[in-house]
């Protein structure tokens, strides 16, 4: 008996030491426990004065090697986590993945710094519909059926009485019947003509400002654009007005910044004449006023239109307007900021 218990030591013994993980410490043990009941059992055929001695031996044993069981389980438990920890050990002095966000589009970069520039001079901004009806975008601008100056835009007509709006002037009426005067409001937004070239795209964004109170003046405008001349370009832009004509101004001019490329030298870009038209405007004609039910005795108005594109394509240097809607990332990336 007492050899079968200090084989079985030796054998528990070794097997204990060899074992790595939890799971083969169990094991052994099992089988431990096994081998152990087999020694018990076979203690009910010893002469019973031999029975208390043996019992004490074989809890002796049972309990040294339960303790050697439990001081195995701490180190196996200890190598397992360093195993683990081994294995999802990360080298943080990998670089990353980078991982790219979008960007803004240059069109909407430079919507948002005319809004910027515009909301500094206390303007607000609102945003009409792009399906408009005949009504908003002609005829209440003083343009009505028949007019010439419809031609002066080629209109997508989607019924009878709607058409998509060829310029973002419809909302001046929109908002002039909305609130009374004094009204100073900023109107982006998309405007669709049939005109594709290197200059001219079926969809294109356009600015719309308008001011109305009591003693309005061209200078006024004048003056407003100076200040947005020399914030979009730079300090030393200058602004300078040429009559035109638009049914919804009386007068009307058409806008032209010096040339920021060459300083009003002269170059390609200006084409010689140092100037660049960038937009329209003029005083708002009274018959606009009329039609929104706002006095024209009492107030009077100035109103203007920029195209975005245009702005875009000066400040950046683009020459064609189209890579401004193919989404080309390759272009896209250089207005990143
Ligand atoms: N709506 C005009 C255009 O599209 C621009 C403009 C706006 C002119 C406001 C005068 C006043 O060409």
């Amino acid at each position: 008996m007492k050899e079968k218990i200090e084989s079985l030591r030796a054998e528990i013994r070794d097997l204990i030491a060899q074992t790595q993980t939890g799971k083969g410490l169990y094991e052994v043990k099992v089988k431990f426990q096994t081998a152990l009941k087999g020694i018990m059992s076979g203690m009910k055929d010893l002469p019973k004065e031999e029975k208390p001695t043996f019992g004490k031996i074989v809890n002796e044993f049972k309990q040294a090697m339960e303790a050697q069981f439990e001081e195995r389980a701490v180190v196996v438990k200890k190598m397992e986590l360093e195993a683990q920890y081994e294995k999802e050990r990360i080298d943080i002095t990998m670089p990353g993945k980078a991982y790219k966000a979008g960007a803004l589009h240059p069109i909407t970069l430079v919507k948002n710094e005319l809004i910027d520039i515009f909301a500094g001079m206390g303007f607000k901004v609102f945003e009409g519909p792009e399906i408009e009806t005949d009504y908003y975008n002609f005829t209440a601008l003083n343009t009505p059926k028949d007019h010439p100056a419809r031609d002066m835009q080629d209109t997508f007509y989607l019924a009878d009485n709607l058409l998509l709006r060829t310029q973002t002037s419809a909302g001046q009426i929109r908002v002039m019947e909305q609130d009374a005067p004094p009204i100073k409001i900023l109107s982006p937004g998309r405007v669709f003509r049939s005109d594709d070239d290197a200059t001219h795209s079926p969809m294109f964004h356009q600015m719309e400002g308008l001011v109305v109170d009591k003693g309005i003046t061209l200078c006024d405008l004048q003056g407003m654009l100076a200040e947005f001349a020399r914030k979009m370009f730079t300090s030393s832009t200058k602004v300078r007005l040429r009559p035109s004509y638009f049914p919804f101004t009386e007068p009307s001019v058409e806008v032209d910044l010096s040339c920021s490329e060459c300083g009003g030298k002269g170059c390609r870009l200006c084409k010689g004449t140092g100037w660049i038209e960038v937009l329209g405007a003029g005083m708002v004609n009274r018959r606009v006023l009329e039609n929104c039910n706002v006095d024209p005795d009492v107030y009077t108005g100035f109103a203007f239109g920029m195209g975005i594109e245009r702005i875009a394509m000066l400040k950046y240097g683009i020459n064609n307007i189209k890579t401004l809607f193919e989404n080309d990332t390759r272009f896209l990336e250089q207005f990143e900021d």
